[in-house]
């Protein structure tokens, strides 16, 4: 039996006799006369039920939830209801069938108002709601659309490992403990990194796979514990192959999706032009907003606080809110203040263009300072300058942070608006503080740029690397590389990211050991199928587009994981917990 979409019941089909079947999602007593909204995967179809009906009874005492078989001719409504695609017909119920009843659900399906935790707890019945199980049919549908679209390009679907071996560098990993090799463990996957470029040795030539993958990081609203990547590799390929075939599967999708054409070749930044102008690596061009350096109009300044930090080398930028001074009293610009503060800024410095430059270092600026920053910023009237004086990095990104959530407040994005573009050229590694060393930036096969290799090991600071990042709207949708395929190279970066011999050999020995056997030149990229979907169906919250996430605190509420295990599995692993451990 095929089951008939209720939705798609229109009135095409007038006249005949159908079985519909589905949920009771409202019923109504018209003066006599029962309605019934039946409610599936696709949306409701009416149900009408005759006092005189010989279901009438049964149909009467339906609740909401219950689930039905419903047999009837279909039949024009008098008053149609054109917001809904069946909204013309009803279905004139002569056989009814109850099939299960439900208790009272915990929360209301028809909004969106009830607690997330509550809706989390019973996520099967937040699934009934439209506009959750909409997003994951889109996702079925981007997926399916990859998979065509690859297919085309001559790519195989390749599955890798989930219980892998643990490999330093990149975020933290989820461990299995092994029963029969007691006191070892298995990593599951960050990513299939290793595993698609040893295709690649294996001469695959041009791999993907819609790969769940595995990271013990914090988590925020784009990040989930487990998630989901769509995988590429390709063998004899450069940084332009691999972006302009990514581009065209992106462009596929939206074709696919939202029926959207974007336009190709995307823009290319470099990552210090990203950095500089939107403070970010992943700039939403959805507005303009951009980063000034004013460091120079200040290089003779009097203000004391600005002329100590640029001395020490530290930098002074603005952002110009056009038209809107007047919108920031002092206690809205207290508000951006602290929100600046959060990302490690000191402060604010607002100026405003009223009959002249006023605001909080008004009075301090020189009348050369006051023209140079008119004439810079090409100030007009009504205009919000936000400023903030300090080092480098902490201003770029306060600043970034501040022009995203400024185009939020004050509504600068329209909806449907589609901003992607590459960020390119990546530096090789940057400094972690919490480990005093040079990290990788992407990973460490990254191959550096040509002119580079000779800097691994003696200007980190200078070097960059054949890196892409895709970004849509501000998202960090995709990234990928060109890979070290030279085992020597691959030798230098271990080196560079100081990990010794014996921590080479014993982590990555294998892959070492591969690079030596004719291994290709190739590279790829891994676009986030989540993020991807976020996008697609104008969420900003990865849960909606997954159909059991975790919380931000990793835990899944609906089945209680993690959680504690019998004494005798953990026999089994000959895993002791500590006294006290358990918090
Ligand atoms: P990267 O770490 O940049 O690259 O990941 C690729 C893409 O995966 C998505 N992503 C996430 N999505 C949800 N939750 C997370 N915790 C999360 N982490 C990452 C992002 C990101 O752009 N192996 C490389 C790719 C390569 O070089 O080919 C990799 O994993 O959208």
């Amino acid at each position: 039996m095929k089951k008939i979409m209720n939705a798609t019941i229109n009135e095409e089909k007038t006249g005949q006799v159908l079985e519909v079947y589905g949920w009771v999602a409202r019923k109504r007593d018209l003066g006599g006369l029962l309605f019934i909204d039946l409610r599936d995967r696709s949306g409701i179809v009416q149900l009408v039920i005759r006092p005189d009906s010989s279901c009438y009874a049964l149909a009467n005492s339906l609740k909401n939830e219950y689930v039905i078989k419903a047999e009837g001719k279909v039949v024009l409504r008098e008053k149609a209801n054109l917001n809904i695609p069946s909204g013309k017909i009803e279905i004139e119920v002569e056989k009814l069938e109850l099939l299960n009843k439900s208790l009272d659900l915990p929360f209301d399906l028809t909004n969106n108002n009830s607690l997330e935790d509550t809706r989390l707890k019973y996520r099967y019945l937040d699934l009934r709601r439209e506009e959750l199980s909409s997003k994951l049919v889109t996702r079925h549908k981007i997926t399916l659309a990859v998979r065509n679209f690859l297919d085309q390009e001559n790519f195989v679907e390749v599955e890798t490992p989930i219980l892998c071996k643990s490999t330093p560098e990149g975020a933290r990993d989820y461990l299995v403990p092994s029963r029969i090799s007691k006191g070892k463990f298995y990593a599951l996957p960050q990513s299939p990194q290793l595993f698609k470029q040893l295709l690649m040795v294996g001469g695959m030539e041009r791999y993907f796979q819609i790969a769940k993958c595995f990271r013990d990081e914090d988590l925020r609203a784009d990040r989930q514990p487990e998630f989901t990547q769509i995988d590429l590799e390709m063998s004899f390929v450069n940084e332009d192959d691999v972006m302009s075939i990514t581009e065209k599967l992106i462009a596929h999708v939206f074709k696919e999706i939202k029926g959207i054409d974007i336009k190709l070749p995307l823009l290319k930044m470099k990552w210090d032009d990203a950095f500089n102008n939107y403070g970010s690596d992943k700039p939403d061009l959805r507005f303009k907003m951009m980063i000034n350096d004013i460091t120079d109009i200040f290089q003779k300044t009097n203000i004391e606080f600005i002329k100590n930090n640029i001395d020490q080398g530290g930098i002074i930028n603005a952002i110009i809110a056009s038209d809107v001074a007047d919108k920031y009293s002092r206690k809205e610009l207290d508000k951006l203040t602290e929100f600046v503060k959060t990302y490690g800024a000191g402060g604010l410095i607002y100026l405003k263009m009223e009959a002249e430059l006023t605001g909080s270092i008004a009075k301090n600026l020189s009348l050369e300072e006051k023209e140079a920053l008119i004439k810079k910023l090409n100030l007009k009237e009504n205009d919000l300058v936000l400023i903030i004086n300090g080092n480098k990095k902490i201003v770029k990104t306060a600043l970034g942070a501040l022009r995203c959530k400024l185009a939020k407040d004050l509504n600068l994005i329209k909806d449907d608006d589609y901003k992607l573009l590459w960020v390119t050229d990546f530096p090789s590694f940057e400094w972690s503080e919490e480990e005093q060393r040079y990290m990788a930036m992407h990973h460490p096969f990254t191959m550096p740029k040509d002119s580079d290799v000779d800097k691994l090991l003696t200007d980190k600071a200078h070097c960059y690397s054949k890196a892409y990042d895709i970004v849509i709207n501000g998202y960090e949708a995709g990234g990928g590389s060109i890979r070290i395929h030279d085992e020597n190279v691959q030798k230098k970066m271990f080196e560079a990211l100081e990990l010794t011999d014996e921590q080479i050999k014993e982590k990555f020995g294998f892959f070492v050991d591969a690079l030596k056997y004719g291994t290709p030149p190739h590279g790829g990229l891994a676009l986030g199928l989540d993020r991807l979907t976020m996008i697609l169906t104008n969420t900003e919250n990865i849960r909606d587009v997954i159909a059991f996430p975790k919380t931000a605190s990793a835990n899944c509420l609906m089945s209680e994981c993690p959680n504690y295990v019998d004494d005798k599995q953990l026999q089994d692993l000959n895993i002791v917990i500590k006294k006290g451990g358990i918090k």
